[in-house]
């Protein structure tokens, strides 16, 4: 038994009611609400014999076997490279280059299995100029410009690939419903529809979108939960640096990141990453430290200058970190190393302006500043790791191994890193000179 039912969906916000409002209850817009049909069956019909509940002993489990992007980044990013039958959203700002780059790792990727490229935005001949731009070679490579979802759903049941892209599922729409191309509703229905081809068919899907200024997944912010990965394209309009985020990932661990370069014949990746956002000068004001983003150690530069204030609020600004760390790192420097900073201006800024999130990059904003302030270059060739105590002790950091290793493959000779388990230290020695300190006065007293 199987029935139609009536729900309505804020086209803004993606909140559902069971009746009209004028205005939504959720994100307060108006005429915003839009009726949808939805399909609802019956209870009963679902529980059929096949299914019944089974002991966790009896279920075998399968390893994912899982295939290349062609880019190492990418696959990283991915957790190992694409499960088959998963669906992924990648998501970024108009112009970032996610068509680049589902293009060249579909060129990579077609070498070894049937792939389908469904561009909705734009021509085949729009296409081809960027493939002869891309210089990419490709064999079992096909390309489907359209729009309408049941041809694209169709043309995917009849090529079988193993490996499916939608260009952008802003661009598609279902021909069922009245809603324009890119409206929460369009973009919902039209999701759930092709995640459940690509479940039944085995089918890895990879459905691009475009993301708002405010940094939301316009419309696609409501897929999130359907899809089994979301990962985020991320730069600016100044460097040629590109960000792979992943922001979910049902198969691998998340906030896990590749690094690319954007040139004249598409991307690059960059396989040293810790070399892009370093400059290894000794100079006041520049520290560096190692941070961890999701599995990966990164050295990234941090630079401060400190300079005395001529407004009656001091001027503080961050690029890289958040401002609320500075203001936190700020307060620890004026109580535990006794230096007054309300009469100076201070301005943060990492190594290209590279995010970091680990709270252990504190100790080398710390001593960036100090640095700043005194006019003095840090100790030569060294690294800072630490997360601050409020009370001005440094505290432990996570994966300082990992962090430690990298040192050394940089060819860094000093580091200062909180107190180590002795087994850590003895496996690093003649390789790095590691100085443990246990507060910030410490690190000051060693570095500057
Ligand atoms: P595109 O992949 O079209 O972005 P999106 O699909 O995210 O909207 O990339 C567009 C930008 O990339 C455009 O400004 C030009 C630049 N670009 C290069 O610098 N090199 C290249 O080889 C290509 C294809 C694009
Ligand atoms: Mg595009």
């Amino acid at each position: 038994m199987s029935s139609k039912l009536s729900i309505f969906i804020c086209q803004n916000c993606g909140s559902e009611t069971s009746q009209y409002f004028g205005r939504c209850l959720n994100c307060n817009s108006w005429n915003s609400i839009v009726e949808e049909i939805k399909n609802k069956r019956s209870n009963y019909q679902e529980i059929t014999n096949s299914k019944k509940s089974i002991p966790f002993n009896e279920i075998s489990s399968k390893k994912i076997s899982r295939f290349t992007s062609g880019f190492r980044e990418f696959d990283r990013v991915l957790g190992g490279g694409i499960v088959p039958g998963s669906v992924v959203l990648l998501g970024g700002e108009p112009g970032i280059g996610k068509s680049t780059i589902v293009l060249q790792s579909a060129g990579k990727i077609s070498l070894n299995e049937k792939v389908l490229y469904i561009t909705a935005e734009e021509s085949l001949e729009q296409v081809k100029i960027r493939w002869e731009r891309l210089n990419q070679s490709s064999i079992n490579l096909k390309i489907f410009a359209e729009t309408n979802l049941s041809l694209i759903i169709e043309e995917i049941k009849r090529l079988k690939p193993s490996f499916a892209i939608i260009d952008s599922i802003q661009a598609i729409h279902n021909h069922e419903m009245q809603s324009s191309p890119g409206s929460v509703s369009q973009v919902r229905a039209c999701s759930s529809e092709l995640q459940n081809l690509a479940k039944e068919n085995n089918i890895a899907l990879l459905i691009i979108g475009h993301v708002t200024k405010d940094g939301a997944l316009a419309g696609p912010k409501t897929l999130e939960h359907l899809v089994d990965t979301v990962i985020n394209f991320e730069g600016d309009n100044i460097s040629s640096h590109r960000l792979l985020r992943s922001i979910k990932n049902r198969f691998g661990s998340t906030f896990e990141i590749g690094i690319f370069e954007m040139l004249e014949e598409g991307l690059r990746e960059i396989k040293n990453p810790s070399s892009i956002f370093t400059n290894k000068e000794n100079i006041s004001g520049v520290t560096t430290t190692i941070t961890n983003e999701g599995t990966r150690p990164l050295a990234v530069d941090i630079q401060a200058l400190v300079n005395k204030t001529f407004y009656s609020n001091p001027r503080r600004t961050t690029t890289g970190i958040s401002i609320n760390r500075l203001h936190q790192i700020l307060a620890v420097i004026e109580k535990h190393v006794g230096i007054r900073l309300s009469e100076f201006d201070c301005y943060i800024a990492t190594g290209g302006g590279f995010e970091i999130n680990d709270p252990s990059s504190d100790l080398g904003v710390a001593i960036s500043i100090l640095s700043s302030l005194k006019n003095i270059p840090p100790l030569a060739n060294c690294s800072f790791i630490g997360e601050l105590g409020l009370s001005g002790q440094v505290r432990k950091s996570n994966n300082l191994r990992t962090k430690i290793e990298e040192a050394v493959r940089l060819g860094i000779k000093n580091i200062v890193v909180p107190k180590l388990e002795e087994e850590i230290n003895n496996n690093f020695q003649n390789l790095i000179n590691i100085k443990e300190i246990s507060n910030i006065k410490e690190a000051v007293e060693y570095s500057l």
